[in-house]
């Protein structure tokens, strides 16, 4: 069923596991991811971006997609479909208006007080809805679609404490080392902080930039009360080296559904890679 992320992640918090939020960039991401989940039995998030939701026709199109397929396939796992890296109240109303069960605010770049005001506004409506809401603090490094990041700012736990307090969110991304796209090098996550933040606000934590994170360090952040774990950039890479070698080995070829097939296949495997890293299997 389509739920709010709420529940699955607190489950995930008190039992030691993560779920994946997985983007969608077109059809066959949906197709894969909401395969994978079922498969594997494991609650899943698919993540929406603006600008994704924007190439695939709105978010309208987005909701009946997923509904659709998930009624096609019989789902039977639990699906939140959320509004990644929301960059303003009206989108996140558009989204939740659209029927997305989740929505992430990300007012980082603000002032404290602004990032503060703003998702507040976002959690009254959300709450209303029975939407769950997701806030960011501090800046998570590279770039996704036109969220840019020069510099890596590590949040500040008494920072989260604040927005935690005053704005009643349901779970907090605080940017801590880790970054958008391919890392340079090894990540330098802030256990430490990480640990104070888990110990201040008591919420599912969420981590940014899951792609290329080595599997120790997605182990320590589960134990620190990471509870969500974003994914986008690997199932890209994935997906791409499949239809490359396809189209490089079969010259000839022409039906999008030969090549792009190989792609979506692709996409499931890592998906279910994911899925049993962050032990979220078997816990639908
Ligand atoms: O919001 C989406 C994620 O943070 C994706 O990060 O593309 O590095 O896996 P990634
Ligand atoms: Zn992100």
């Amino acid at each position: 069923p389509l739920v709010s992320m709420k529940e699955m992640l607190e489950k995930g918090k008190d039992n030691g596991y993560a779920v994946g939020q997985f983007n969608l960039n077109n059809l066959e991401y949906a197709q894969a991811i909401l395969q994978a989940a079922e498969e594997e039995n494991s609650p899943v998030i698919l993540g929406v971006s603006e600008g994704a939701a924007k190439y695939m026709g709105g978010f309208n199109v987005v909701v009946s997609m997923v509904k659709a397929l998930m009624e096609s396939y019989g789902t039977t796992v639990p699906v939140a479909i959320h509004l990644d890296h929301g960059s303003s109240f009206a989108k996140c109303a558009e989204a939740i208006h659209a029927g997305f069960t989740s929505v992430m605010i990300d007012a980082s770049h603000d002032p404290l007080e602004e990032n503060i005001a703003i998702t507040k506004k976002v959690v009254e409506l959300a709450h209303l809805h029975g939407v769950s809401v997701e806030a960011e603090l501090g800046t998570v490094g590279g770039q996704e679609d036109d969220v840019i990041a020069d510099g890596v700012i590590y949040a500040d736990p008494k920072e989260c404490k604040e927005l935690v307090d005053q704005t009643g969110i349901d779970c907090l991304a605080p940017a801590l080392g880790s970054v958008h796209g391919p890392y340079k090098g090894e990540p330098n996550l802030g256990f430490k902080e990480m640990e104070e933040i888990l110990s201040t606000v008591k919420l599912p934590l969420v981590l940014h930039g899951g792609t290329g994170i080595p599997t120790k360090d997605i182990q320590r952040a589960i134990s620190l009360g990471t509870a969500k774990i974003n994914v986008n950039t690997e199932n890209q890479i994935s997906q791409t080296n499949a239809v490359r070698q396809v189209l490089k080995d079969k010259p000839e070829l022409y039906d999008p559904r030969k090549y792009l097939g190989p792609g979506t296949e692709a996409i499931k495997q890592t998906v279910i890679g994911k899925m049993r890293e962050f032990g979220s299997s078997q816990q639908a």
